[in-house]
């Protein structure tokens, strides 16, 4: 019926056609998986942000699930979500943002508005031209395409939580983001409180009632409620623990991922100015806020709701022990919150003794081999026995306050526990507020559980300290300025290869000289650059503002005529692939190693890659071939070898730039020869940036940019800049005094260079 009215009221003629909201144009049959793309690339963009297909890393033949979908926007930082509706959610939908409705055979449509009252939605094909109209569906034409999934797309709540600093304030939103948790540990903490006001109450009655009056009957009614209370808190006791560690699993959960997504978007020179030692130290406190957040903050919170259940009790058993309970609950708190401040001081005493103390542990275990090689295993043990010493002397002292407060609230304990229960006997011999032997001992079974969150609060107070110093040591690291925006923002352009510096200037943080000074140059797409120059002229530098790494500079560096800070940085590095002089290896095989996790990659194109890179035939003679495995750090291969890996690691994806700072240097002419020999057939079709003590392995470079103190001193072919530049021939003469008179011919190069020659 509904249905019929609707399409009656549907009053574009669009709508009579089922196949209205996909096959806008029938002719033409599209991808499914393609439409779908198109469509949550669409619902991104509304929001501002950019998808890249690349990073939905689909695997060939595998459907563009709902999970996959959403998990490609998250992970650009929007909110995403994919849901099962039915029409009715569908129309009760604010369409203020468009929503990707997944259809049956596998493709999409973009919801872009609903009307209720006509009884119907507006959808738009994902491949539909820009300028097309959203076509009016009613619920029967839906359901014959639509799966009833859909794909919700929202920018991050406040964009906040991703981003935001990291602080207490973070902490406790977090915390209450799970409130609905929360509030049903709070009511199944209320119960058990109630719960356990029954024994102290029947014990109370049993006592002045039973016993007085030797009545059976009350007894088995008491013995049943006593059951019944026994089964109920049996029963919440579990509820309550339940609830506890899923909430607790889930904070731990979010922090840990929040805190490992900070760690990877910081830039790579924020690591360069810190130590690892530090770092590491730094982020694992983490495990203390986590432990406050689902132990101690939790239980504490907990006590306070058996607080006020149980007081109103005690003030009705007894109002004049309730008020020695409290008084004498408050003076420990006093007693606690005095020591406060001293303790505040010492604790941060011990934190810094710590945290210098397992930065020598952490930079001894990772830079073991130089310790070893240096013989500096004394020097370390004597930094270490210092450290170890400090830390202990801070701990003892911070120790030895502590117990302070808890010697002097021994006694005001102990008064709770047992003083209390005197002054109840002497009011209960004399009469005195009519005090009943029965209430006296409910009121002792009771008092203590009043005392405790109290008590707790201040220790709780205390513990805060300890909180605070690790929750500003997390921050000190991750809330350092990262890279998040420039890795999800900005543009993809498709690159060609052409570089160019105008006039760029580059100075590192904290220092006065600048790195770069004025450096201009420009070579087009698939030029083999040089860059020469003496130790710290500036050539790593170039190579780095090339990937991104440091973008704070004057002046101008254009990729392809794009201004590299508007490139989108993930997008900007993807294109690039770069071999450094020590390259890390991770622990795996050869193959994983090659092909370093990028998705939808073979072992064919790993062997592509390593043949072009010349890794082939040594790989080829490893005893698995390419399922050798490489330990952290790879002893089990040469130093030619591994940078073979690394140049094929670099090649997997066909950069259209690559850059090799300082590749071969490490090598024996051997291996030398044979990457270089490489470099012509790996040069092919891109853009080469070489970086190079050895001018020899530079001479068949297009062009090569002579850099001197961060300035360009001269740009051109070899063969030019031995004839006009001073610092260029002067390093040539150097390199290839021995030569002289054999016609300046080097050797290693030897046909390659006498072609050309
Ligand atoms: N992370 C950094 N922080 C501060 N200054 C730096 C940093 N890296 C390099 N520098 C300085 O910048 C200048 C250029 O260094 P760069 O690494 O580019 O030289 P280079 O030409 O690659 O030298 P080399 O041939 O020794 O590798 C040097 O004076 C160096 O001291
Ligand atoms: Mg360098």
């Amino acid at each position: 019926m509904n249905q019929n009215d609707a399409s009656k009221t549907a009053p574009q003629p669009a709508a009579n056609d089922p196949g209205a909201p996909i096959s806008h144009d029938p002719p033409i049959s599209h991808d499914p998986i393609d439409s779908r793309v198109r469509a949550v690339m669409a619902a991104a963009r509304h929001h501002g942000v950019d998808l890249d297909r690349a990073d939905l890393r689909l695997a060939p033949g595998e459907p563009a699930s709902p999970a996959r979908l959403s998990g490609w926007v998250r992970e650009s930082g929007l909110w995403a979500r994919a849901v099962r509706l039915n029409w009715r959610q569908l129309l009760g939908i604010h369409a203020g943002a468009p929503v990707v409705l997944l259809l049956q055979d596998g493709s999409a449509a973009l919801l872009l508005g609903v009307n209720a009252g006509r009884g119907v939605v507006f959808l738009k094909d994902p491949h539909a031209a820009p300028g097309d109209e959203a076509v009016p569906v009613d619920e029967l034409r839906l359901a014959q395409v639509w799966s009833g999934e859909a794909l919700l797309i929202r920018r991050a709540r406040g964009a906040g939580e991703a981003e935001a600093p990291f602080s207490f304030g973070w902490i406790a939103a977090m915390v209450l983001r799970e409130r609905a948790a929360l509030r049903d540990i709070g009511i199944a903490s209320i119960a058990l409180s109630i719960l356990t006001i029954i024994p102290p109450l029947l014990v109370m009655v049993v006592i002045d009632r039973v016993l007085q009056h030797r009545s059976m009957s009350t007894l088995i009614l008491l013995s049943t409620i006593l059951l019944v209370g026994v089964a109920y808190e049996t029963v919440l006791g579990y509820a309550r623990r339940e609830l506890t560690q899923v909430v607790a699993a889930r904070l731990d959960a979010k922090l840990n991922l929040h805190l490992f997504n900070r760690v990877l978007a910081l830039p790579l020179d924020y690591y360069e100015r810190s130590t690892a030692g530090e770092i590491t130290y730094r982020i694992s406190q983490i495990w203390k806020i986590r432990d406050f957040l689902t132990g101690k903050l939790l239980s504490t919170f907990l006590d306070f709701f058996t607080m006020a259940v149980l007081l109103p009790f005690l003030f009705y058993m007894s109002a004049a022990l309730s008020w020695m309970v409290l008084a004498a609950s408050g003076l420990i708190a006093l007693v606690i919150f005095a020591f406060l401040p001293p303790m505040r001081r010492a604790v941060a005493r011990v934190v810094a003794a710590e945290t210098a103390k397992s930065t020598v542990l952490i930079e001894s275990v990772h830079g073991i081999r130089t310790v070893k090689s240096l013989a500096m295993e004394p020097v370390q043990k004597d930094i270490w026995d210092l450290r170890v010493a400090d830390a202990g002397q801070a701990r003892l002292a911070a120790g030895r306050l502590a117990n302070w407060p808890a010697t002097i609230v021994t006694p005001l304990e102990g008064f709770i526990q047992r003083g209390v229960l005197l002054v109840g006997a002497y009011m209960a011999l004399t009469g005195v507020g009519g005090v009943q032997v029965g209430a006296l001992i409910a009121f002792m079974m009771l008092g203590m559980r009043v005392a405790q969150p109290l008590i707790g609060l201040a220790r709780l107070i205390e513990d805060l300290e300890q909180v605070r110093a690790a929750v500003n040591d997390v921050a000190s690291v991750i809330n350092n300025p990262n890279e998040t925006r420039a890795a999800t923002s900005g543009l993809r352009p498709k690159f060609a290869g052409a570089i160019s510096f105008e006039n760029l200037t580059f100075s590192y943080p904290g220092t006065k000289a600048p790195a770069l000074d004025r450096v201009s140059f420009s070579i087009p797409p698939g030029t083999m650059l040089g860059l020469v120059g003496r130790s710290g002229s500036g050539k790593s530098t170039i190579t780095r503002l090339l990937q991104g790494i440091n973008r704070e500079y004057d002046g101008f560096l254009k990729i392809d005529g794009a201004e590299l800070r508007e490139i989108n940085l993930m997008h900007l590095r993807r294109g690039f692939g770069v071999v450094l002089q020590d390259n890390f290896l991770f622990r795996g095989t050869i193959r994983d190693n090659i092909l370093a996790g990028r998705p939808g990659l073979t072992l064919e194109d790993a062997v592509r890659a390593a043949r072009l890179a010349g890794a082939e035939e040594f790989i080829e003679r490893m005893p698995q071939g390419y399922e050798t495995f490489i330990q952290e750090g790879s002893p089990n291969l040469s130093g030619g070898q591994k940078q073979r890996l690394a140049i094929a690691r670099a090649l997997i994806n066909d950069p259209r730039i690559l850059i090799l700072d300082e590749a071969t240097s490490a090598l024996d002419p051997e291996s030398e020869a044979l990457v270089n020999a490489n470099l012509q057939r790996i040069a092919r079709g891109r853009t080469m940036v070489i970086v190079s003590h050895r001018l020899s392995s530079l001479t068949e470079c297009d062009m090569t940019v002579v850099l001197d103190k961060g300035c360009v001193m001269d740009v051109g072919p070899h063969r030019e800049l031995v004839e006009r530049c001073p610092i260029y021939r002067q390093l040539w003469l150097q390199q290839n005094r021995h030569m002289e008179g054999q016609g300046q011919r080097p050797a290693i190069l030897g046909p390659a260079l006498a072609q050309g020659d």
